[in-house]
């Protein structure tokens, strides 16, 4: 199959990630067929396309002939499966971030789309290997991780499966690039890929400070805040949803290391149902919006440094496997989190013994194997 091959798309999951990839789909050309389990799902999915559209066309980012003709011709919404997916040359799975779930819907896939059509996963985290084993067609099974709001965020990690075909990943990538996003390979099948793997250390040791009651959630918050970020992890922590950091932790636990698992404060909120901004309280009350975070209470006893030097760690954890390359750290980075700069950029700056000794201190003070230095930090090779 060639670019020019590619005539329509099958999204499958029309929530807050899937409503967006079909819209970016519709915008870029590709006729859409949007599914979801009910209708309710199917037309609010429907519903939110509809709506962002017009806020574009308000802005004048989109002419209102595009927009109207998305509207009347190019969007089909069903939910029936074998409707959605049964001519199509693409699909999208963007289900729930459960694996036993999407391997199912992989099986359902692989039975009811065309043979020659490709499956694509937007799994944040999980094998795209065990999804391409459930089909007969591994080869054409891949991840396309895009981020949120898939309509503004420009990148699209594209992640090869064990089996998938070198001519596949090439084929998806050029298709990435006419959605006009910036594909970013992952080379290898590993949980988190990129950016939410290199984002999962900084999380682990936010977590086991507030565990340990070291900092209070607000002034942690603030100070990162004060570090010119737009929201301190444990705010970002709610808004992502306490629960999807539990089961992310857990299947980071299974998968890389135990010290990746949730601490028990965590737990025991999603026990309780404090699952963050969706059930009105986490860590913070959001019964009234968004939380106000009074930025005098920043602490004055966190190095910020900390958060950099365990995401570079873990950064070269992933370079040292072949999985990325230092350019692809950096640029994954700035495009999917919004950095301004990449840790590895910031890495150059620093002193291979200031690194090292400080990642020793983390891995013995909060007894986390995952900080100790990799053998790339120990030769000083983050600095090239
Ligand atoms: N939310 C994010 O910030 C984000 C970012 C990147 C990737 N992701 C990934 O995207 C995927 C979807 O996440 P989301 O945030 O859009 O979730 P969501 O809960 O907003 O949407 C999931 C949708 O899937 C539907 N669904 C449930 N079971 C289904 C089934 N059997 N068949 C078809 N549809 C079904 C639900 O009705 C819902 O509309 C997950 O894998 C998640 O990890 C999420």
């Amino acid at each position: 199959m060639t670019l020019d091959d590619i005539h329509t798309i099958a999204v499958i999951g029309a929530g807050d990630m899937g409503h967006g990839i079909a819209e970016v789909a519709l915008l870029a050309g590709y006729p859409v067929r949007l599914y979801d389990i009910n209708e309710e799902a199917v037309h609010h999915g429907v519903d939110r396309i509809f709506n962002s559209l017009d806020r574009m066309v308000k802005k004048g980012k989109v002419p209102v002939e595009l927009a109207e003709q998305i509207k009347s011709q190019r969007l089909f919404s069903t939910t029936d499966l074998e409707e959605a997916v049964s001519k199509v040359d693409i699909v999208v799975e963007v289900v729930p971030e459960v694996l036993e779930l999407k391997k199912q819907i992989f099986r359902k896939l692989d039975s009811l789309a065309p043979r020659h059509a490709l499956l694509l996963s937007n799994t944040s985290t999980m094998s795209i290997t065990e999804m391409g084993n459930m089909t007969g067609r591994p080869g054409q099974v891949l991840g396309t991780h895009f981020f949120n709001p898939p309509v503004i965020m420009k990148l699209v990690e594209v992640i090869r499966g064990d089996d998938t075909a070198d001519e596949v990943v090439q084929l998806v990538t050029r298709w990435v690039e006419k959605l006009n996003k910036v594909p970013v390979p992952v080379k290898k099948d590993t949980p988190g890929f990129i950016v939410n793997r290199i984002n999962a250390a900084p999380a682990v040791l936010f977590q086991v400070i507030v565990e340990r009651c070291e900092l209070e959630p607000e002034p942690l918050d603030a100070f990162m805040r004060t570090t010119g970020l737009p929201i301190g992890p444990c705010e970002l922590t709610d808004y992502v949803g306490i629960d999807v950091m539990v089961n992310v932790g857990a299947y980071f636990a299974e998968k890389l290391h135990p010290n990746y698992g949730a601490p028990s404060h965590l737990i025991k909120m999603v026990e309780t149902g404090k699952l963050g901004k969706k059930s009105g309280q986490g860590y913070y009350d959001w019964s009234n919006g968004r939380p106000r975070i009074d930025l005098s209470k920043a602490t004055k006893e966190f190095n910020p440094q900390f958060p950099i030097f365990v995401q570079i760690n873990e950064a070269c954890k992933l370079i040292e496997e072949g999985i990325c390359s230092v350019d692809d750290v950096d640029r994954a980075i700035v495009l999917g989190s919004g950095a301004r700069v990449g840790p590895m950029q910031i890495g150059r700056t620093v002193a291979k013994l200031e690194m090292v000794n400080q990642l020793n201190f983390l891995a013995s003070h909060y007894n986390m194997e995952i900080f100790k230095p990799t053998r790339t930090v120990l030769e000083g090779g983050y600095k090239h």
